[in-house]
C-alpha cells in the first residue's frame, strides 16, 4: 500500500454530516490502526470562526459512545491532535490559499511522506457549493508534488435534483477533476449485507440457476423509518422520499440484485454491469406507483402547508432483459412507519404440481435483513414435526450476531472512507451510473413536483397507505399468514 503524508480536508467540518458520520468514521479507522499516525493529519474547513480547540470540542462527543468512552480515551486525544481547523468562505480564494498552506506545513513536517503528498477532500457540504468548492480545491489545493501521491475527492448525494441539474453538476465537477478523482457516495454500499450480496449471488451454487424470471416470482426492496423528518424538513421537502432514499440507496441495492455476473472483480468490471441493469430499466408507470405522506409532516414550521411532498413511496421497476422480464422490482420507502428496518425479500413462485396442497401457506423466500441486526433467512416448507403429515413454514436461518459473535460490523462509511484512501471504486457511484439512475425517475419527479401524482396522507406509526399493499398484491406478492420469525437474540 501506499506510504506519504495523507491530508484528510472534511468541507463543512462542523456541520450534521461531518459530527455524526465522517467524524466518527475517521476515528474508528484511526482506532484500528488504518490511519497511520506519522502520515496522516485532518483538516476541518468551514466558515464559522472557531479555533482548533473548539472544533475538537464539538466533535467529541459524538466520536465514541459513552459506554465505551474510557477504553478509548487515550485514542481520542490523541486522534484529537490531529485535527487541525481553517476558516473560510466557500468560494473564496483567501480561505482555500490558508486551507493549502495548512496542508503543506503538513507535509513538509511530515518525514516519512519522502515528498509523496495524498490529499483527499471530503464534501460535508450542501451541494449547491460543490461547483464553486471544486473550482477552488482546483486552483489552489490539489497535490503539488511530483514524487508521488494524488488528490480525490468525496462527495455525497444529493447530486442534483433532476436528470439535468445533475448532469450539470456532473459536468461542473467533471471539468476540474478525472472520474478516477472523484468518489460519489452512497452509504448502503457500505453496509455489510449490501457487499455481501456479489459474493452470495456468484460464490454459491444454490443461487445460480434459480435466480431468474423462471423462478423468482418478485423482488422487494424495503427501507422503513419510525421517525420523521424532524429537524430537516427544509432539506426534505424539497426532495422526497424518492431522491432522499429511493433513486439511490434502493436501486443501487437492486443493481446488485440484478446484475449479470461481471468479467472479474475490478470495478470497472462491476460499475459496466450495473450501468446496463439501469439502462435496461422501462418507464415507470404511474399505476405501479403510490405515494404517501405522513399527517403532521406538514406542521413542521419549514414545511409549507400545501406540500405534495412524498414521505412514503412504493414504486415498481421492471427490467427488460433475458432475465428479469415479468418481474416486478417492488421498491418501498417511508418515514414516520410502524417500525425501522430495511431489508430485501426475493419471492420465488409456487411449486408446481403441489401434491400436499400448501400454495397458500406461504412461498418460498430468501430475506437479507440489512438492518437492524443483520440476517439472511430463507423461508421454507417442512413437514410439521409430530405424528401428523401436517406442512408448516419454518426457517433456514443465519443471523449474523449469532453466527459471528465477536466481529463487530464496521459502519459504512468506515468502509467507504478506508475505500477512498486505498483508491478502490467499486463502491461507488460512477457517473454514467448516475445519470442512469436520474433517467428513471425523472419523468415520474416531475410530475410530483407538478402536483400531477398525489400524496395519501396516513397516520404515523403505521403501515403507510393501504394503497401501497394492495399494489404489492397486484404485483403478485403474496403473504405468508400466520408465520412469525422472531429472530434470536443473545
Ligand atoms: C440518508 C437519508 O441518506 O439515509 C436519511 O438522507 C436516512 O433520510 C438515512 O435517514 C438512513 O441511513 P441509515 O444508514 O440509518 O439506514
Amino acid at each position: 500500500s501506499e506510504t506519504g503524508s495523507l491530508s484528510i480536508i472534511v468541507l463543512g467540518a462542523s456541520g450534521d454530516l461531518a459530527k455524526k458520520k465522517t467524524f466518527p468514521a475517521l476515528f474508528n479507522l484511526y482506532h484500528q490502526g488504518f490511519l497511520n499516525p506519522d502520515e496522516v493529519h485532518i483538516f476541518g474547513y468551514a466558515r464559522t470562526k472557531i479555533s482548533d480547540e473548539e472544533l475538537r470540542d464539538r466533535i467529541r462527543g459524538y466520536l465514541v459512545d459513552e459506554k465505551k468512552a474510557s477504553d478509548k480515551a487515550e485514542a481520542l486525544s490523541k486522534f484529537l491532535k490531529l485535527i487541525k481547523y481553517v476558516n473560510g468562505p466557500y468560494d473564496s480564494e483567501e480561505g482555500f490559499k490558508k486551507l493549502d498552506k495548512a496542508i503543506s506545513e503538513h507535509e513538509v513536517s511530515k518525514k516519512s511522506s519522502e515528498g509523496s503528498s495524498r490529499r483527499l477532500f471530503y464534501f460535508a457540504l450542501p451541494p449547491s457549493v460543490y461547483p464553486p468548492v471544486s473550482k477552488m480545491i482546483k486552483a489552489w489545493c490539489t497535490n503539488k508534488s511530483d514524487l508521488g501521491g494524488w488528490t480525490r475527492i468525496v462527495v455525497e448525494k444529493p447530486f442534483g435534483k433532476d436528470l439535468e441539474s445533475a448532469e450539470q453538476l456532473s459536468s461542473q465537477i467533471g471539468e476540474l477533476f478525472n472520474e478516477s478523482q472523484i468518489y460519489r457516495i452512497d452509504h448502503y454500499l457500505g453496509k455489510e449485507l449490501v457487499q455481501n450480496m456479489l459474493v452470495l449471488r456468484f460464490a454459491n451454487r444454490f443461487f445460480l440457476p434459480l435466480w431468474n424470471r423462471d423462478n423468482i416470482a418478485n423482488v422487494q426492496i424495503v427501507f422503513r423509518e419510525d421517525f420523521g423528518t424532524e429537524g430537516r424538513g427544509g432539506y426534505f421537502d424539497e426532495y422526497g422520499i424518492i431522491r432522499d432514499i429511493i433513486q439511490n440507496h434502493l436501486l443501487q441495492i437492486l443493481c446488485l440484485i440484478a446484475m449479470e455476473k461481471p468479467i472479474s472483480l475490478k470495478p470497472e468490471h462491476i460499475r459496466d454491469e450495473k450501468v446496463k441493469v439501469l439502462q435496461s430499466v422501462v418507464p415507470i408507470k404511474d399505476e405501479e406507483v403510490v405515494l404517501g405522506q405522513y399527517e403532521g409532516y406538514r406542521d413542521d414550521p419549514t414545511v409549507p402547508n400545501d406540500s405534495n411532498t412524498p414521505t412514503f413511496a412504493t414504486t415498481i421497476l421492471r427490467i427488460d432483459n433475458e432475465r428479469w422480464e415479468g418481474v416486478p422490482f417492488i421498491l418501498k420507502a417511508g418515514k414516520a412507519m410502524s417500525s425501522k428496518k430495511a431489508d430485501i425479500r426475493i419471492q420465488f413462485k409456487d411449486v408446481p404440481g403441489d401434491i400436499f396442497k400448501c400454495h397458500n401457506q406461504g412461498r418460498n423466500e430468501f430475506i437479507i435483513r440489512l438492518q437492524p441486526s443483520e440476517a439472511m433467512y430463507m423461508k421454507l416448507t417442512v413437514k410439521q414435526p409430530g405424528l401428523e403429515m401436517q406442512t408448516a413454514q419454518s426457517e433456514l436461518d443465519l443471523s449474523y450476531k449469532q453466527r459471528y459473535q465477536d466481529v463487530s460490523i464496521p459502519e459504512a462509511y468506515e468502509r467507504l472512507i478506508l475505500d477512498t484512501i486505498r483508491g478502490d471504486q467499486q463502491h461507488f457511484v460512477r457517473r454514467d451510473e448516475l445519470k442512469a439512475a436520474w433517467e428513471i425517475f425523472t419523468p415520474l419527479l416531475h410530475r410530483i413536483d407538478n402536483g400531477e401524482v398525489k400524496s395519501i396522507p396516513y397516520k404515523q406509526g403505521s403501515r403507510g397507505p393501504t394503497e401501497a399493499d394492495q399494489l404489492l398484491k397486484k404485483a403478485g406478492y403474496m403473504q405468508t399468514h400466520g408465520y412469525i420469525w422472531i429472530p434470536p437474540t443473545l
